[in-house]
């Protein structure tokens, strides 16, 4: 590992922005801001909950999980076209370019939308043609994530998974998401022991309110190869020592952890202790449209309140790369800007 010269306080944020780095952990419904959603209820007669935009932001205040996914939810009410999830897409590779993400895994909920009478191949083929074009407009690589809905039964996280197998090249993998408590990542077994014989890649919600035991089990019963979320990992030292020798990324998201109170404040967030145990924590976004800031936000605001420092800044990027499904040859090219960028800083 690289190492990085000391750099004051006042530095870090233009390295945090500057750095090259991967966002794992996105739910692209999550990055739909007010504005554009308004747009998009106009343009297709889709009658708004709130009046205006201010108001609808004023109710983004949470006290858990299921608070949030409930306006969630809503707000994906005005998603009909395959050109809408184009532009949902394409605001949010915009943005997230903008911060200097380089490689984007995007996380997707079919089942919410054809739950509203769409079909799988309007969600993904918009999605897709986005994450094509960012890579001529942006400079960027951007891969899909299929995320089954944990609330909801196996049988349906199958029947998803079979009506999104013709675009099966057009995923990179499946996760795990929303009301986590009750719904433990054993209830996906068979499921997730189908999407591994397709050859997609695994990851999983577990551990953001739920307990340690749902790691495990993420782990060892679907097969996960990270973890999203995972902050209550540090309640259990056994499972901090298997998340660190095997080397399992987690990839964190400390403005939404803030926003839905697993952690007080900032400054109480344990994404320090975790890089000093070993871990290879990567720093995302989450929904930030709900959570009042993109990756750039949650990497300064978290170096400040936790005071991290540039090494930690190298090690949370170059993780960012190592826990990314992409391949070799790629991974090497943006270390290598990685490293470019930190030692010509100054
Ligand atoms: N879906 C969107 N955001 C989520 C989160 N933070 N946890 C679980 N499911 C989600
Ligand atoms: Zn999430």
């Amino acid at each position: 590992m690289l190492k990085v010269k000391p750099i004051s306080a006042d530095r870090l944020p233009d390295l945090l922005r500057l750095m090259p780095k991967a966002e794992l952990h996105i739910h692209i419904e999550g990055s739909l801001e007010p504005e554009l959603m308004f747009a998009l209820g106009q343009r297709n007669s889709v009658a708004m909950a709130y009046p205006d935009v201010e108001s609808l932001r004023s109710a983004y205040v949470f006290d858990n999980l299921q608070d949030f996914l409930d306006i969630y939810h809503a707000g994906t009410l005005v998603l009909r076209t395959e050109q809408d999830f184009y532009d949902m897409t394409h605001a949010y590779l915009a943005r997230a370019a903008a911060d200097n993400v380089v490689h984007a895994e995007i996380f997707f909920d079919t089942q919410t939308h054809t739950g509203h009478g769409l079909s799988t191949d309007i969600v993904i083929n918009g999605l897709h043609r986005a994450c094509v074009d960012a890579r001529a407009e942006f400079g960027m690589s951007a891969s899909l994530i299929l995320c089954f809905l944990r609330h909801l039964s196996e049988d349906e996280a199958f029947e998803c998974l079979e009506q999104a197998l013709p675009l099966r090249d057009k995923l990179v993998g499946v996760g795990l998401a929303s009301s986590e408590m009750g719904h433990p990542p054993e209830k996906f077994a068979r499921v997730f022991a189908r999407a591994r014989e397709l050859g997609l890649r695994l990851v999983g919600h577990a551990g953001e309110e739920g307990p340690p035991a749902y790691i495990w089990s993420a782990l060892d019963v679907l097969k996960v190869e990270r973890i999203d979320h995972g902050v209550q990992a540090l309640k259990d030292p056994a499972l901090m020592a298997r998340l660190a020798k095997d080397r399992i990324p987690l990839t964190v998201c400390p403005l939404s952890n803030l926003k839905l109170r697993v952690f007080p404040t900032l400054a109480a967030h344990n994404l320090g202790r975790m890089l000093d145990a070993g871990i290879v924590a990567t720093v995302n976004s989450d929904d930030p449209a709900y959570f009042g800031g993109y990756i750039n936000q949650n990497f300064t605001q978290t170096f400040a309140a936790l005071g991290l420092t540039a090494q930690h800044a190298y090690q949370l990027a170059h993780n960012s790369f190592e826990a990314s499904f992409i391949d070799d040859t790629l991974r090497r090219q943006y270390v290598d800007r990685l490293t470019a960028t930190f030692e010509s800083f100054n």
